[in-house]
């Protein structure tokens, strides 16, 4: 299956060997991401992100990784300050800015508006997160990421234990992650979601038809049990059409918790962001200087993964080996003051 052209709407998309085709590309395009090593495949294409929602990583490191590779970035962020408030249609916003643009990333809070914006172009559109659906190069680069902690302490991904944790009815995160787990050989995969807050029933129905073990839990501190992987997420309170309910203390995921609940060598990941106000109930900042914490590292990889999916779409990954070259301006060693036990190598 080519990549090229396509647009990508779902986590649907992918299957294993394009996954792990993807994770080789964003393994030689790291030292890009890093600053160290410059890339100018995708020099002289225009990407257009059109955000109808709040982001701070997709949009931002969407461009990132576009402008690394060599193109350049155009961008509007909030529907009140585009046509659309004079009442121009979703269609012709989209045929408009397919003009102007080689691929177009978009956010929008209303699950089918990606969908329709797909339809009237020609031009690639990704899918930066559409209302409570889906958010699939999330998924890319919490896939890449899992690879790269897995490798490290000399893990597969088949056979895991893999904790789901939080609001799993409108995380959109974990709803183009479990497609993608699925992927993998026999695994347990934990939904741990208070009552009304459950992974969709067709999401559990397709893990359990491609042979993965599913256990339901309300108790984080028995559901993070033995897991290789926890993921949490943040309650979506803008899902909500009234008040949502709050996450109870015992959805904290702090160092307590991970003391009783985790093992030694678990991986725990958040999409972010993290709800950090007093009384939230999110993954807690006292553990940010655990090495099981791999929020920031997911970050980071999300340049080198969103680099090789634009790459693929625009049918140039091919030459990236040819075109690699170094870079000369400074860089710090390492990206965050905590960083150095997590990278070896620190251009990767
Ligand atoms: N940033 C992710 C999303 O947009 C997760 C979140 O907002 O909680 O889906
Ligand atoms: N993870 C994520 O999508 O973050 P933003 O909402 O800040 O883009």
């Amino acid at each position: 299956m080519s990549l090229i052209g396509r647009h990508v709407l779902s986590s649907d998309l992918f299957d294993r060997d394009e996954l792990e085709r993807l994770f080789a590309l964003a393994d030689l395009l790291a030292p890009v991401a890093r600053g160290r090593e410059v890339v100018r495949v995708l020099e002289g294409a225009v990407m257009a992100s059109l955000f109808f929602e709040a982001s701070t990583r997709t949009r931002l490191s969407c461009e990132s990784a576009f402008s690394r590779l060599g193109g350049s970035v155009i961008s509007s962020t909030g529907a009140e300050i585009m046509s659309i408030s004079k009442g121009e249609s979703l269609a012709d916003t989209s045929r408009v800015v397919s003009g102007y643009s080689d691929l177009i990333v978009m956010r929008h809070p209303e699950e089918s508006a990606v969908h329709e914006f797909a339809a009237a172009t020609n031009v690639p559109v990704v899918n930066g997160g559409n209302g409570a659906g889906e958010h699939p190069t999330q998924a890319l680069l919490d896939m890449y990421t899992l690879h790269r902690e897995f490798s490290r302490t000399g893990r597969s991904m088949d056979g895991r234990r893999i904790a789901l944790v939080g609001d799993l009815r409108h995380g959109r995160t974990v709803h183009s992650l479990i497609k993608l787990v699925s992927l993998y050989r026999d695994l347990t995969i934990v939904c741990v979601a208070p009552g009304p807050l459950g992974m969709p029933a067709e999401l559990l129905e397709l893990a359990e038809g491609r042979g993965h073990r599913i256990e339901l839990s309300d108790r984080p501190e028995s559901g993070l049990k033995d897991a290789d992987l926890v993921y949490a997420t943040r309650l979506q309170t803008e899902r909500f059409a009234d008040q949502p309910l709050p996450y109870s203390d015992e959805f904290r995921i702090d160092r307590a918790l991970v003391a009783r609940a985790c093992r030694e060598d678990a991986v725990i990941m958040h999409p972010l962001p993290r709800d950090s106000r007093p009384g939230s109930n999110d993954l807690a900042t006292d553990l940010n200087r655990d090495h099981r914490l791999a929020i920031f590292r997911q970050t980071d990889a999300g340049i080198p993964m969103r680099m090789a999916l634009f790459a693929s779409v625009l049918g140039v990954a091919d030459q990236v080996p040819g075109a690699l070259r170094p870079a000369t301006w400074f860089q710090p060693e390492y990206t965050g003051p905590d960083d150095a036990p997590f990278y070896r190598n620190p251009a990767s």
